[in-house]
């Protein structure tokens, strides 16, 4: 059977797939893997409770559980919700949204496909156009979603050091150009792999370029504020129209109800709402339900800095000790943790590559993730940093979390000698 582009491109073998059959394989192998390569939310025991909760009380409900599972929503999403979100961040960020500026969409990776496809790929002219990416690296799930080829366009950064061999990366505004290719600019904050939560002045900076360039400026904040607030320092909450904010109750701890929410101008979420209906006829009510009532109340808010946070902001620090422990004497970097669910470690100048590391830790029980699928829109393969870096996740039990960083201290040792 003849697949068409649209079938050829979304079929080919993209690396991180391979990735993840590989990872398949290894866990389908009977043994006990340490696993620090997943992407999943750790289970912050008093969310799950709240949760729990909710269903119960929706399960007393008639009304509500009809509206859980036999309603239709319109293509924008559950109007109660989308009204009571709008009335928390107004108050919380006088961000004067009204309900016509917010969107529900079955998970954030779905808003990412029609976004990116709204602003980049053939334009009615006949040229192409592209998603710009501040800094690579960046998430790993943008890389495939562009329907034309080369869709990404991104820029190495600059690198600061600090004391304790962390370093951070930095927007490089010197080499940035925004031109007559770029239909949007996006970048996560905090940055899934790398924990970065680029600053509120390159956040400034980049939103006054996309209004110079009239193109929208896209604010992945899968792990940002004010849920989940997986962010340990200081940054501000960040909308203005020309933003496009993505957010996600995935981390909050719903990543299986596939709920994403789209913040934007009014036009915006009407075109965007009018592809979401085709795709999708309706996006689900699952989590746009389960998280009502805390939308109401402002528990949302509360559950995500009272216990949310400090659950990864503990595990982080602890990862952290141990890594400067295990790793004493390799010329190891680890990128600031400052937010989300993960460690990015930098091994320059070891003798192997990152992906050569992968085989070596995962012969020895352990996962990570390698990193060089986090580097969409380089075109640069002469760039060594890109194989010289690896993503770990920190949620496990803190035994195996322990015995995983020895492993991998030996395992770069070695790469080392
Ligand atoms: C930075 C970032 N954005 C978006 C997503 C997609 O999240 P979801 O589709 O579960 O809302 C993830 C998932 O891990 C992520 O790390």
């Amino acid at each position: 059977m003849e697949l068409s582009s649209f079938g050829e491109k979304f079929t080919s073998e993209s690396g991180i797939l391979k990735l993840m059959e590989d990872l398949g394989n290894a866990l389908a192998g009977g043994r006990d893997m340490i696993m620090m390569g997943g992407g999943n939310p750790g289970y912050v025991p008093e969310i799950e409770d709240a949760l729990k909760k909710r269903m119960e009380d929706i399960l007393a409900d008639p009304d509500q559980f009809r509206r859980l599972t036999g309603i239709y929503d319109p293509p924008q999403g559950e109007k109660e919700f989308i009204g009571l979100l709008a009335e928390m961040l107004n108050k919380k960020f006088s961000w004067n949204l009204e309900e016509k500026n917010i969107a529900i969409t079955n998970g954030s990776q779905s808003s990412f496909f029609i976004l990116f496809n709204m602003f980049a790929g053939k334009m009615p002219d006949g040229s192409l156009k592209k998603i710009l990416l501040p800094i690579a690296p960046e998430y790993i799930g943008y890389a495939d979603t562009g329907l034309t080829e080369a869709f990404f366009v991104s820029y190495k950064p600059r690198i600061d050091f600090f004391d304790n061999r962390l370093f951070k990366y930095r927007v490089d505004f010197d080499s940035l150009e925004i031109n007559d290719e770029i239909g949007a600019v996006c970048v996560s904050r905090p940055t899934n792999p790398t924990g970065n939560v680029i600053t509120d002045n390159e956040v400034e900076k980049l939103s006054l370029l996309t209004e110079k360039n009239n193109i929208p400026f896209i604010l992945d904040s899968a792990y940002g504020t004010p849920f989940p607030d997986i962010i340990f320092n200081e940054a501000k909450p960040f909308w203005n129209k020309n933003t496009i904010l993505c957010m996600s109750l995935s981390k909050f701890g719903l990543p299986a109800a596939r709920t994403g929410i789209v913040i934007a101008d009014e036009s915006i979420i009407k075109n965007f709402s009018g592809i979401n209906a085709i795709m999708n006829l309706a996006p689900g009510s699952f989590g746009a339900m389960m998280a009502l009532d805390m939308v109401k109340s402002g528990d949302i808010t509360k559950f995500s800095r009272e216990f949310i946070n400090p659950y990864y902001m503990e595990k982080s620090k602890n990862a952290v000790e141990l890594f400067h422990e295990a790793l004493e004497g390799t010329d190891y970097y680890i990128h600031k943790p400052e937010g989300a669910i993960f460690l990015w470690l930098w091994f320059k100048d070891m003798k192997i590559t990152s992906y050569e590391l992968y085989e070596r830790l995962k012969a020895r029980g352990v996962i990570v993730v390698p990193g060089n699928y986090f580097f969409p829109g380089i075109y640069d393969n002469s760039w060594k940093h890109r194989d010289e870096c690896i993503r770990v996740t920190y949620s496990q039990e803190p035994e195996k979390v322990r015995k995983g960083i020895k492993i991998i201290g030996e395992e770069v040792r070695k790469a080392y000698s």
